[in-house]
């Protein structure tokens, strides 16, 4: 289960906590009950986030000497600090990301969006595949975010790789060979983060007008890359391809008795695109009537959480709006929870909105294929044509 948390096992028998061990041999408390996730992401005392960007394959000294040799460094600011510093930071990405300069962005992002399902069409029309990964979702997240907070003027392709190579370097198991290819990546990249970091504008000079250090400014602009595009790129993916298969759905959508929101949120819960998120016991617990020593590696299973019969009327299946739809958790919960949450929600809103049409009288050429990894879904692709 632990690199594939979707799909079968997502639905499998499981006790509320089990230990499982990973390819090195390492045991993580797995959670499966909706509310023992909740109660450990809302409880930072017990159970720390000091470990949520701890590489799951160890990374070798091989590897380590490239990143040493990129002075790749990412000291705690968001998910993983537990430390003093995290509100303020917190306070000043989420000004960046307020709802008001969210909602500001729909029309732009509307009309793209349309310009490309309209492009997309007329393909259909004429025979051809499209993939609505790479020709609609994979970019779009980045060009809003681009919009909201300054980044580094590197071109698209560039940052997708970097970030997806990101995803796979801590949460993916991995041999000596492709983490040193990796470290590269990811280390280079970080080159060009730390220049913008010392002279950029917008996010990164608010954050050093704060007092922030170089390397926390730097951590900073690297999580948001990450977690702040390539996420929705890959629920936008997921939830277009869950979608083909829903009929009724794109019919209620259609005739406007079911709620853009309402799919959305519905989607979140069955799809989301971040599948676990770790904790680790800060002191001797219990979970469930289990016992937990400190230094144990909690693994909040947040897609299994969604589908939690106690939450949930109808768990496996896509109903817009049945109870306990919104109770998923998704964006996690209590301080760490999702700053860019209304973003994502803007952002597969529009895309439901405008392309669920798209996908009428279509077959699926490729559905997404993810790897192995123990958080991230990262579909490759998502190619139909007309039936
Ligand atoms: C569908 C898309 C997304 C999903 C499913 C998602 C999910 C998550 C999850 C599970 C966490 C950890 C929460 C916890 O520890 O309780 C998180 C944290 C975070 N996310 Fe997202 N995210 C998404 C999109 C975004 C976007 C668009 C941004 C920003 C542009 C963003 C920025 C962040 C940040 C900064 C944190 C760390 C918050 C903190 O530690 O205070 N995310 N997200």
């Amino acid at each position: 289960m632990l690199f594939r948390g979707w799909g079968e096992s997502v639905n499998a028998r499981w006790p509320d906590v089990a230990t499982v061990l990973d390819h090195v041999g390492v045991g993580h408390l797995v959670v499966t009950r909706h509310a023992l996730v909740r109660q450990i992401l809302t409880d930072p005392v017990t159970f720390r986030p000091d470990n949520a960007l701890d590489a799951v394959t160890p990374i070798p000294v091989t590897a380590l000497r490239i990143l040493a040799g990129h002075r790749f460094r990412l000291p705690p600011t968001l998910a993983n600090n537990s430390g003093a510093s995290h509100p303020e930071i917190r306070g000043i990405v989420a000004d960046a990301l307020h709802p008001t300069r969210v909602a500001a962005q729909q029309p732009w992002l509307t009309a793209l969006v349309r310009q490309r399902v309209d492009r997309l069409t007329t393909a259909l029309d004429t025979g051809e595949t499209v993939d609505l990964y790479a020709d609609l979702a994979a970019d779009l997240p980045l060009l809003v975010l681009a919009r909201l907070v300054e980044l580094p003027d590197a071109p698209v392709g560039a940052v997708k790789e970097f970030a997806r190579a990101a995803l796979e370097l801590f949460w993916a198991p991995l041999d000596a060979d492709r983490q040193r290819a990796l470290a590269a990546e990811v280390g280079s990249f970080h080159t060009v983060l730390r220049e913008f970091a010392a002279t950029g504008g917008g996010l990164a000079a608010r954050l050093r007008a704060a007092g922030h250090s170089p390397d926390v400014v730097v951590s900073a602009l690297f999580f948001l890359l990450v977690a702040g595009q390539e996420t929705t790129s890959q629920f936008l993916t997921l939830l277009l391809h869950r979608l083909t298969g829903e009929p009724e759905v794109r019919a209620g959508l259609r005739t406007g008795e079911v709620a853009v929101a309402d799919v959305v949120e519905e989607g979140l819960r069955l799809e989301p695109p971040i599948v676990t998120w770790r904790r680790v016991a800060a002191v001797d617990t219990t979970l469930g009537g289990t016992a937990v020593p400190a230094g144990t590696s909690i693994v909040a299973w947040l897609a299994r959480a969604g589908r939690d019969p106690e939450v949930v009327a109808a768990p496996g299946e896509f109903r817009p709006g049945q109870r306990g739809s919104r109770r998923h958790l998704a964006f996690g919960a209590g301080a760490h929870r999702c700053v860019g949450a209304q973003l994502a929600r803007m952002e597969a809103a529009v895309v439901v909105a405008e392309a669920a049409p798209l996908l009428d009288g279509v077959t699926v050429v490729r559905p997404p294929w993810c790897p192995d990894n123990l958080t991230f879904r990262m579909p490759d692709t998502f190619v139909i044509r007309r039936s």
